[in-house]
């Protein structure tokens, strides 16, 4: 029996044990065969034969069951040490960013307008003398054309100075009913603490047939926006011009910084002006080929609503990739 003790002791593993198990111990084991032979022991020795190999048994056992347990607790040991975690090792720290506010304005206005229906158009920064004025009730020597500062390039293609030539790109493309905003950036040869040459804006454009749109719509819907971005604000409307809609309004909050009593920000007036907009001119209409038709438009500056909702000075500072003006976003 000497060699099955050794075989034992040999196993280096619980699968190796395992085998060496079934090799004594099983139904056709080493063991097994021994007891089969009691039958043909003659009676006076059967007694004697049969303790010994229970002796046996029980002996190779007790070296099996300690050799278990040892080969056991190597393995859990194995475990251990393959699993261990270094907790006072220092990982890579994940950097948290966050959206630029600006971005964030901007998806807080897409949301707004998008919940009722409107779609979100889209065109290119670059446009021409048709899409970006003439269309718009701008033509070529009108004197509005210097509210926007523009930047040309040598083949008469211009970077466009607001988001309005999306409205005409969109009718061109679609027929009426229209529910429209389009976000986007645009340029102005302008740098101050209130201007960049480059910013953002939405523009807005509901078209339908003639009667069905109304300068009630566009004040209810503006008045609703604004304290949906702004708070418990008063609105008012007051009478404007712009080329492409008429009547024309330039519509204010009560300012968000003193609550109307008057400061430097508002310029002591309590007010501050946030959008324009109006009833689309029916030139507008003429250069798309729409007719009897009805509609309203507004256009309002990204940055100026961010500025004011998170207090920002000076406009620049938005653009200018600074850190630490950026981490107090997260
Ligand atoms: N396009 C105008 C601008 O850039 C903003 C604007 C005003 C757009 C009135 C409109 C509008 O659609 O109706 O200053």
């Amino acid at each position: 029996m000497e060699n099955l003790e050794a075989k034992i002791l040999q196993a280096d593993s619980l699968e190796a044990l395992e085998k060496v198990r079934i090799e004594l111990f099983g139904k056709k084991g080493v063991l097994a065969a021994q007891f089969a032979k009691m039958k043909d022991i003659p009676g006076p020795e059967k007694k004697a034969f049969a303790e010994g190999l229970n002796k046996q048994k029980a002996a190779l056992q007790a070296l099996f069951d300690k050799r278990y347990e040892e080969l056991k607790a190597e393995e859990i040991e194995r475990l251990l040490k393959a699993e261990a975690i270094d907790v006072s090792l220092y990982g890579t720290l994940a950097q948290k960013g966050a959206l630029h506010p600006v971005m964030e304005t901007m998806d807080k206005i897409i949301d707004y307008f998008t919940a009722l229906n409107f779609s979100v158009e889209t065109s290119g920064m670059v446009e021409d003398d048709f899409h970006n004025f003439e269309a718009l009730n701008l033509p070529k020597y009108h004197p509005a054309r210097d509210m926007q500062d523009t930047f040309y390039f040598k083949d008469g293609g211009l970077l466009r100075t607001h988001t309005s030539p999306v409205q005409i790109r969109t009718m061109f493309k679609e027929k009426p009913p229209i529910r429209m905003i389009a976000p986007g950036a645009v340029f102005r040869r302008d740098y101050d603490v209130t201007h960049t040459p480059m910013f953002h804006q939405v523009e807005g454009l509901v078209v339908d047939e003639k009667g069905k749109v109304s300068f009630a719509n566009l004040k209810a819907i503006l008045t609703d926006f604004l304290q949906y971005m702004f708070g418990d604000v008063d609105v008012r409307f007051r009478p404007s011009f712009f080329p492409f809609t008429e009547p024309s309004a330039e519509v204010d909050i009560s300012c968000i910084f003193c609550g109307g009593e008057g400061c430097r920000v508002c310029s002591h007036t309590g007010w501050i002006e946030i959008l324009g907009c109006g009833i689309v001119d029916p030139n507008v209409f003429k250069a798309v080929d729409y007719e009897d038709v009805s509609g309203y438009a507004f256009g309002l500056g990204v940055e100026r609503i961010a500025m004011l909702m998170h207090k920002i000075p000076d406009l620049r500072s938005l653009f200018e990739g600074d850190i630490r003006l950026l981490e107090q976003f997260r």
